[in-house]
């Protein structure tokens, strides 16, 4: 059986210089895995020249066989990629329920299947039917983050792209993920406590990747810095330094000694 996404030997240059050096890597339908570097390694631009926004130099991409490296970006959001870009991509003057609309809008979706939709993304996150007529720019960090993610899912992608969902949401919290969802199961953490909302924000974006995955409706490529997250939600993963990928696996092979090697600055 064939990729999903598959990416041979992808070469591309910004401003005459050369950032990708020949990445290679594939994502199987079902499939979350976790691209993982250092600072400025390209990750973000592997993530652009699967998408369209970045003109890859050489090699190829496809998505289900279909060569889709001379695509515009919207062919291919068209062909089954949805994307969510690093940083806060919603419009901070509309609200929720305007933000997803206009996600709705660009790709044609009405009436019932509109609903079934909106329907999947507030099932995923449940804060965003409950702010529904608050404005994005007030939103959190890991708010404004679910809501991107909602909005790309309107698409119903056969491949989401995340770079970076846990930017904006403070590293410490981040790193005691792990212990944090265990917490969420047994206890109730006071909605006061600023840390906690915080807290149980990375834990509804770490439930929606593991939700989508069960679903098992569409596969996820990741960029995310936190190695814990990582381990958590991902199935293999792949490390790059400076445009190339160096090292590759299982998640389970993604040892602390990997890890040091590999991603400690
Ligand atoms: N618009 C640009 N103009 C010039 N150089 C760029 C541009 N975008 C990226 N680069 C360079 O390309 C390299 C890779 O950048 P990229 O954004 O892909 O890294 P990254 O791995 O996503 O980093 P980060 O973890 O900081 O997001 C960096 O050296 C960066 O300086
Ligand atoms: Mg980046």
């Amino acid at each position: 059986m064939s990729a999903l996404l598959e990416l041979q030997s992808v070469e591309t240059d910004i401003g005459g210089s050369r950032i990708l050096r020949g990445v290679s890597l594939e994502v199987n339908s079902g499939e979350v895995v976790a691209l993982m570097g250092r600072n400025g390694v390209g990750k973000t631009t592997t993530l652009r020249s699967i998408t369209g926004l970045r003109p890859i130099r050489s090699g190829s991409i496809t998505l289900a066989g279909q060569r889709i490296d001379r695509m515009t970006p919207d062919a291919r959001a068209r062909a089954g990629i949805g994307y969510v870009p690093q940083g806060r991509d919603i419009f901070p003057h509309l609200t929720i329920e305007e933000n997803l609309h206009v996600g709705l809008v660009v790709h044609g979706r009405r009436g019932t299947e509109a609903r079934i939709m909106l329907d999947r993304v507030f099932a995923l996150f449940p804060v965003l039917k409950e702010m529904l007529s608050r404005k994005g720019g007030v939103l959190s960090g890991g708010q404004q983050q679910q809501l991107a993610i909602g909005r790309a899912l309107l698409t119903n992608p056969k491949l989401l792209i995340l770079d970076e969902p846990t930017e904006g949401i403070q590293p410490s919290i981040i790193d005691q993920i792990g212990d944090t969802l265990k917490k969420l199961k047994t206890s109730n953490i006071s909605e006061k406590d600023a840390t906690a909302q915080s807290r149980q924000e990375a834990a509804e974006i770490m439930g929606a990747v593991t939700t989508l995955k069960k679903e098992g409706a569409l596969a996820i490529l990741l960029v995310e810095q936190y190695v814990d997250f990582c381990r958590e939600v991902a199935d293999r993963f792949y490390a790059m330094d400076r445009g190339a990928v160096t090292i590759s696996g299982d998640i389970a092979s993604l040892t602390d000694e990997v890890v040091k090697v590999h991603l400690q600055v």
